[in-house]
């Protein structure tokens, strides 16, 4: 053998102190320790040895392997913090990554501004639960058990007298329990429905409105709704009255807003009748009034809106879906 392992070991440690650059300490570790490298040379030439000498040899070449990897390993490491910091190859100038910011969902957006509108008008915001009793959600709201209305929602069931609620109309009752009138209130929040198209998702939101007084007449009504259009999109926007029926309101409306995306022609998203439902509405039926024990000398009104669908007017968007897609190409644009 030529040299010794010390010899090699010394060697290395020389050439690694004049060694300024990752590249270089690379080379180094390769020439040493790589296949053809001194040191596996050496380990390889122990079976030449005298049989009595080849342990400590072989002892003495791991121990310098083993130091040699650490040496040239802290050295890289060392170096390529430094390239990064302070090296030549690496423009510390240039502008960071941008972190990516949050913003606030168009629903809640428009939700928001809902809520503005109506605390302007003077009504005061209150929530109810979203797992509701069937009492809440459907009897006291005027609709029995077996009453053909429960078809007009498709139910989320979570025992035979839990529900998931269909609509944000249970919290007139809540709130009729608990205050005399007057009573002028929204309500906005989550509800689900076994539903889903272009227009139907099975969880929506809406934001149900509740006002009781004495003398309060559909005019009221008309005239409360009509100034919420105006005010949420503009003064010239079409909505139009149409006769409906809720089991809770006598009489009752559907109210509609002319279809942005066709404007009135007729296409997939309006189902071709030029218009998007947007509220049900009517006068609060007695019965109701009953069931939480108020007077008969008030009257009141009672309207939910479906919030996702009135944001598809005020963005122009052809299917309400795009809103839970979590797709970040759509939510950007808000
Ligand atoms: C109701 O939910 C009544 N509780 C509204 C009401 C309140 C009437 C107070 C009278 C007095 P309706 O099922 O029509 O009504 O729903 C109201 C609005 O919610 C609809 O006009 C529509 O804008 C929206 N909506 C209904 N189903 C869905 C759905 N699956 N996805 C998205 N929006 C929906």
């Amino acid at each position: 053998m030529e040299k010794t392992i010390e010899q090699i070991h010394q060697e290395a440690l020389n050439e690694l102190e004049a060694a300024s650059e990752a590249e270089a300490v690379q080379a180094l570790s390769v020439g040493y320790l790589g296949r053809k490298g001194a040191v596996t040379q050496f380990l390889r030439n122990i079976s030449k040895l005298p049989p009595e000498q080849r342990p400590a040899a072989g002892k003495q070449a791991n121990k310098t392997k083993k130091a040699l990897e650490k040496i040239f390993e802290d050295a890289l490491n060392r170096l390529k913090t430094k390239d990064t910091v302070t090296g030549d190859r690496i423009d510390v100038s240039l502008p960071g990554r941008t972190l990516l910011a949050g913003s606030v969902h168009p629903i809640t957006q428009i939700t928001k501004l809902m809520c503005d509108i109506f605390t302007n008008l003077g009504f005061d915001i209150v929530e109810g639960p979203e797992v509701e009793s069937d009492y809440y959600n459907f009897e006291a709201l005027n609709i029995p058990k077996n009453h053909p209305a429960r078809d007009m929602q498709d139910t989320f069931y979570i025992s035979d007298n839990i529900v998931l609620r269909t609509h944000t109309s249970p919290v007139q009752i809540r709130t009729m329990e608990k205050q005399t009138p007057p009573v002028r209130i929204i309500a906005p929040g989550k509800v689900y429905r076994c539903d889903s198209d272009l227009t139907h998702t099975p969880m929506f939101h809406q934001v149900e409105g509740l006002l009781v007084d004495e003398n309060v007449s559909f005019g009221d009504l008309k005239g409360t709704i009509t100034t919420f259009v105006h005010r949420m999109f503009d003064d010239r926007i079409s909505l139009r009255f149409r006769p409906s029926f809720f089991p809770f309101t006598e009489p009752s409306a559907e109210v509609d807003i002319l279809c942005v995306i066709c404007r009135g022609k007729g296409c997939r998203v309006c189902s071709q009748t030029g218009w998007i439902e947007v509220i049900g509405a009517g006068m609060v039926h007695p019965a109701l009034f009953e069931n939480v024990g108020y007077a008969s000398r008030f009257t009141g009104f009672a309207f939910g809106m479906g919030v996702e669908r009135i944001a598809m007017l005020k963005y122009g968007i052809d299917d309400i879906r795009k809103y839970f897609d979590n797709d970040l190409r759509f939510l950007r644009q808000f």
